[in-house]
């Protein structure tokens, strides 16, 4: 591809050494400091840090189940295929004053675009899936990257995790040491005895165990998959880089520790609930609210979605639920 094809608009270099990225009447830009984005009515700033961490599980999550909402104003909406980039489109402030603006972009175009950007802005020592206290500054003048951290994608298991076949267990020859918060988690493997003809049929492994070597916060990784469900756990620790607006119900299972949401109208961003979710404890999050988690501790989550894709047209119409129970 030469450069006049490329998908990317890459402006000049800043004093700060960064490019800027333009994507229809969108412009991003960064500083020492914050990202700024314009549009035609309007124009904002968020902490870098913040961006680098929302934009880098866009990225990784292929914008992910509905609505990746970077902070209150800037976000993106999945339309599976192609891909809504809105300003205070979800913020009731910003509707009633009429500033909030948005354009649908092909999927690969805004891709390609996150995907330089995150490259181009991701300076070296600072991996945007670590915890805080596992990495360094994204603050600063451009300083070298880190594009191993950065191109990282989300590990997903064909039928499940230790299948013959499938994606190898986190173990210390996969490299994946236990994280230093779960040094207490217990490693050992159940046995598996299988009648003969179907040693390569029966599998099982410990699944704390795996998750104790996640190096990754806020970053579900497909460990099973049964038809359209998908067993999706996570490590957590420090806050949910973006606020999700669901598509769909999604139940969550809390494996270890503690996680409090922040549970918010979707359309609107009213505060409409906040849970405590203690070890043992399961929710069912509506299909029509946003959330962000918080995580004292690193915790075990299990996210449990359901992908089918034609999910979102059926509770849209009203032909599915938005909630797992009507009471
Ligand atoms: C969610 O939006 O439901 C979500 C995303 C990432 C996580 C956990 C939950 O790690
Ligand atoms: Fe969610």
């Amino acid at each position: 591809m030469t450069a006049t094809e490329s998908p990317v608009e890459a402006g000049e270099r800043n004093e700060h050494g960064y490019a800027t990225f333009r994507l229809g009447g969108f412009t991003f830009s960064r500083d020492e400091h914050f990202a700024h984005v314009e549009w035609p009515t309007g124009r904002h700033l968020l902490s870098i840090e913040a961006f680098l961490k929302a934009l880098m599980r866009d990225v990784a999550w292929n914008f992910f189940y509905g609505i990746v909402n970077f902070d209150s104003v800037i976000g993106t909406m999945n339309h599976y295929g192609n891909v809504d980039l809105f300003a205070g489109r979800y913020n009731d402030a910003y509707r009633k004053a009429e500033l909030d603006h948005q354009e649908n972009f092909d999927h690969e175009q805004i891709m390609a675009t996150f995907k330089a950007m995150l490259a181009d802005w991701t300076n070296d020592g600072f991996d945007p899936f670590a915890a805080p206290q596992e990495t360094g500054s994204p603050f600063g003048e451009k300083r070298g990257d880190n594009l191993a951290a950065v191109t990282r994608t989300r590990v997903t298991a064909q039928r499940m995790v230790g299948v013959p076949g499938d994606e190898p267990l986190r173990s210390d020859d996969t490299g994946h040491p236990v994280n230093r918060m779960f040094a207490d988690v217990p490693q050992d493997e159940p046995t598996v005895e299988a009648e003969p003809g179907y040693e390569g049929e029966v599998a099982a492994f410990n699944l704390f165990a795996y998750l104790s070597r996640s190096d990754v916060t806020w970053n579900p990784s497909v460990v099973s998959v049964c038809k359209d469900s998908l067993y999706c756990p996570t490590t957590e620790e420090f806050i949910l880089p973006i606020i999700h607006g669901n598509d769909r119900v999604e139940w969550f299972v809390q494996l270890s520790d503690e996680i409090h949401w922040e549970v918010e109208d979707r359309e609107t961003g009213a505060p409409r609930a906040k849970v405590v979710m203690k070890a043992g404890d399961v929710a069912a999050m509506p299909a029509d609210i946003r959330h962000q988690g918080y995580s004292p501790k690193r915790a075990m989550l299990l996210v449990w979605e359901n992908g089918s894709a034609a999910l979102p047209d059926l509770i849209a119409e009203g032909k599915a639920p938005k909630t797992a129970v009507e009471f």
